[in-house]
């Protein structure tokens, strides 16, 4: 059956379907364990969590599924040795975004206190609480770390946006491959090259690393119904992992906003920015990400420019000025039709098993 892949028998899984982790507080427990019970993978995207809220979150998902289940962590979550920017950058910030300070009628903010890192304290978490799945993005893992990994029996999953990070990550070990093709919604897991010169798309991308890679791969960006799956499925994918779709359901942390958004007309338009982070992230194209092109070498970095707009996101919303406002999302977008994630779930795994049994009868 098209189902029975290498990255489902790694995984533990019966349908080599993976709920693509949100970092930034739009996971849920409840999309978790919904895909995790329908025989997918629930992945929970914990990067902005403190060790404490990890655990709680693990123990949560324990509760909810007694099947495998994904937490995803970033190796790298700051742009700036010291986490620190000068005062001069910041003043250009300042400079920059001050129209729509004045436009929602807030202040500029101060210069945010020093970025520390928080990886090392999350993974120590997580070799303590073994979720049966460990994903990460933005770089690699140590030997060690892998090591330590393996002996608890936590599968490692890697992202990759160039065959180069694709070689990269195989060199390592890792488990499993995420081909992350520059149709996804959320940032560019980059960490060879800069992300803007690693934009290839999913289904270029999963070749050319099924062509040099060892190590099964499932195919990310773009991928949204069982038409997808099966296409993926053809070019060689051991899997795919779906975001956009999954982020849509009401399952997820997403607010109505939102979700309405990903269903909307406006969901046509994508843009990949760097405008709200600092680092380069694809949603829906809003006025701010517009007025924003070529004005990059005035953001801050990442995490920096995250904390200085979400001022300019907390009072737009309670404004409902929605187009400055970042609504994450993937091109594939208008193509969704699922609101509930157990339907998206039984539709995905209908329409791709009626694909290959329409194939095999030909
Ligand atoms: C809002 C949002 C946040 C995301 N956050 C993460 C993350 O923290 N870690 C990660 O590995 N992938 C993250 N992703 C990528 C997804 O897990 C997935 O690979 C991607 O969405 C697949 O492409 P699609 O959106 O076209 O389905 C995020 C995607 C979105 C839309």
């Amino acid at each position: 059956m098209w189902y029975e892949t290498k990255a489902s028998k790694i995984l533990g899984i019966e349908y080599p379907i993976l709920q693509g982790p949100f970092g930034g507080s739009l996971s849920s427990v409840k999309l978790v364990s919904t895909v995790s019970n329908a025989g997918g993978l629930g992945g929970y995207g914990a990067y902005t969590l403190s060790p404490e809220e990890i655990i709680k979150v693990d123990q949560q998902i324990k509760t909810a599924t007694n099947k495998p289940y994904n937490i995803n962590l970033w190796v790298s979550d700051s742009d700036t040795p010291d986490g620190n920017v000068t005062d001069e950058q910041f003043k250009q910030a300042q400079a920059l975004f001050k129209p729509y300070f004045d436009e929602i009628g807030i202040p500029l903010p101060e210069k945010p206190a020093p970025f520390k890192s928080r990886f090392e304290n999350q993974l120590e978490v997580i070799l303590h609480q073994k979720p049966p799945v460990f994903s990460f993005m933005f770089g690699v893992l140590s030997d060690d770390i892998l090591e330590q990994c393996r002996r608890r029996g936590i599968a490692t999953v890697g992202a990759a946006t160039t065959l180069d990070e694709a070689i990269a990550l195989d060199s390592t070990g890792v488990d499993l491959i995420i081909a992350s093709g520059f149709e996804a919604g959320g940032h560019r897991p980059s960490f060879l090259a800069s992300a803007e010169s690693s934009i290839t798309g999913t289904f270029v991308l999963l070749q050319l690393i099924k062509e040099k890679v060892k190590t099964p791969v499932i195919a990310a960006g773009g991928i949204a119904n069982g038409k997808g799956v099966a296409a993926a499925l053809a070019l060689g994918a051991d899997g795919v992992q779906m975001g956009t779709a999954f982020l849509a359901t009401e399952e997820s942390n997403a607010t109505e906003v939102h979700r309405e958004m990903l269903f909307s007309d406006n969901a046509k338009y994508t843009t990949l920015s760097r405008a709200y982070t600092g680092r380069l992230g694809r949603g829906i194209t809003s006025r701010l990400a517009k007025d924003m092109i070529y004005k990059e070498h005035g953001f801050l970095p990442f995490p920096l420019q995250t904390q200085f707009i979400s001022h300019i996101r907390k009072r737009a919303i309670e404004q409902e000025k929605w187009d400055l406002i970042l609504f994450w999302g993937g091109q594939i977008a208008p193509v969704l039709k699922h609101r509930k994630a157990t339907e998206l779930m039984k539709s995905i795994l209908d329409e791709t098993t009626a694909y290959f049994d329409q194939l095999g009868s030909r």
